[in-house]
């Protein structure tokens, strides 16, 4: 089977779904695979590891039985591939309609990160998780080098530094490795999420629980959106919080919404000039009023960020999680010298979205037929 892995570095991409070591694994299996000259580049990682792993590096990455990407393709991208050809990794299968839609014209078959279960028998192929907990990590990182405090506590014969007091909005995957490395660095740190069971994590890790709204989660563990007078108690409980913090880190998320907002432009004006806002929702409409996908935005003197691809910015261990994920994933649908998808399989079946041309994720049907309605409203 021919496998490629074609270059798709943007200015906010820089990861790879495959390493030398993921590529070895597929080469013992008897798979061929072709990745793109330089590939590896923005991880550290020269095309001649991945020579010496067994692949070949060649331009014809995109003509393979089984293409590995970590965004979707362009529609025009899809349309060249070979009807048949299975797609794999992030697809924003979800939310991107071009991207199911060039899947369907093609009759090509994709295979979406996203769509994976998250139950404990596909915690290995959790790609969500693995870049949200980098992501978290990266979003304070960032913010203590954008902040003109100290973290830690620093008792010095020039006098003593106070720690600097950080707050984390949404205690998901992100929001705890958020909350662990503001602790590493030293500083006092405070949480909210609207899911109860956080309070125990936060807490566990050593920061403070805000007590403001909590509402139990659904089915399938996912927070569930609040109604307008649960938030306003909850912009109520946040605002002396939000006052008093040197650098927020925001990720609250509800899937298939629009993020909800926890910062309102009036809880900006009140916070201290030289404080930082780091909104990981940016992308999904923000978690702070004022807060722009991939901008830096300066509100008086808080600075708020929005960078929607933070796990890329540490590409080599970013590649490495994702690659591990990916042949985890790989791995469940292989035979002697191929991958076949069954269609009932509680984990591949779910997460191929779209199966030689034809919609099988309800969410990515309904995707499809709301940009349908709107398309032939608009038309009328
Ligand atoms: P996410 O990215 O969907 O959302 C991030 C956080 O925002 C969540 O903790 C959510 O409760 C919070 N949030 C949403 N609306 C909010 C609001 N109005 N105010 C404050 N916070 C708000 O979440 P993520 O990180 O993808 O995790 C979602 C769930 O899946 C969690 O319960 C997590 O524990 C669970 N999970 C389970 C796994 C497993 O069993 N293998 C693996 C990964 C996650």
């Amino acid at each position: 089977m021919q496998v490629g892995v074609p270059h798709q570095h943007t200015d906010t991409e820089r990861r790879t779904p495959v390493v030398p070591d993921t590529v070895a694994t597929m080469t013992e299996w008897g798979w061929n695979v072709v990745v793109s000259p330089g590939i590896g580049e923005p991880s550290g990682i020269p095309d001649q590891h991945f020579r010496d792993a067994g692949a070949t590096v060649g331009e014809e990455a995109w003509r393979a039985d089984l293409v590995l990407v970590v965004r979707p393709p362009s529609p025009h991208q899809l349309s060249e591939l070979a009807p048949g050809t299975i797609v794999a990794g992030f697809l924003d299968p979800f939310v991107d309609v071009d991207t199911i839609g060039g899947l369907c014209v093609a009759r090509l078959t994709g295979v979406a990160l996203e769509a994976i279960p998250r139950t404990t028998l596909a915690q290995a192929m959790d790609a969500l998780s693995s870049q949200a907990n980098i992501a978290g990590y990266a979003a304070v990182i960032l913010g203590s080098m954008e902040s003109p405090r100290l973290f830690p506590m620093m008792v010095t014969a020039a006098g003593t530094i106070p720690p600097a007091r950080v707050l984390v909005l949404g205690v998901g995957v992100a929001g705890l490795q958020a909350i662990a490395t503001a602790k590493r660095l030293g500083a006092s740190v405070y949480a909210y999420d609207v899911r109860p069971e956080t309070k125990e994590q936060v807490e566990s890790l050593g920061a403070r629980f805000v007590d403001a709204v909590t509402v139990a989660a659904d089915a399938g563990g996912y927070a569930v959106e609040v109604d307008e007078s649960a938030q306003a108690a909850q912009h109520a409980a946040l605002t002396e919080h939000v006052a008093a913090a040197d650098l927020i880190v925001t990720t609250a998320q509800i899937p298939g919404r629009p993020a909800p907002l926890l910062v309102t432009a009036e809880m900006v004006s009140t916070m201290r000039p030289g404080s930082v806002i780091i909104d990981l929702a940016a992308a999904t409409g923000g978690n702070v009023a004022g807060s722009r996908p991939d901008e830096t935005v300066a509100v008086g003197g808080v600075r708020l960020l929005g960078p929607t691809n933070l796990a890329s910015q540490y590409a080599r261990d970013a590649s490495r999680m994702l690659a591990r994920n990916m042949i985890a994933m790989l791995e469940r649908g292989r035979t002697d010298d191929h991958f076949v998808i069954d269609p009932e399989d509680e984990i591949l079946g779910e997460a191929t979205v779209v199966l030689d041309g034809e919609v099988l994720h309800p969410r990515s049907r309904e995707l499809l037929e709301a940009n349908r309605t709107a398309n032939s409203e608009a038309a009328s």
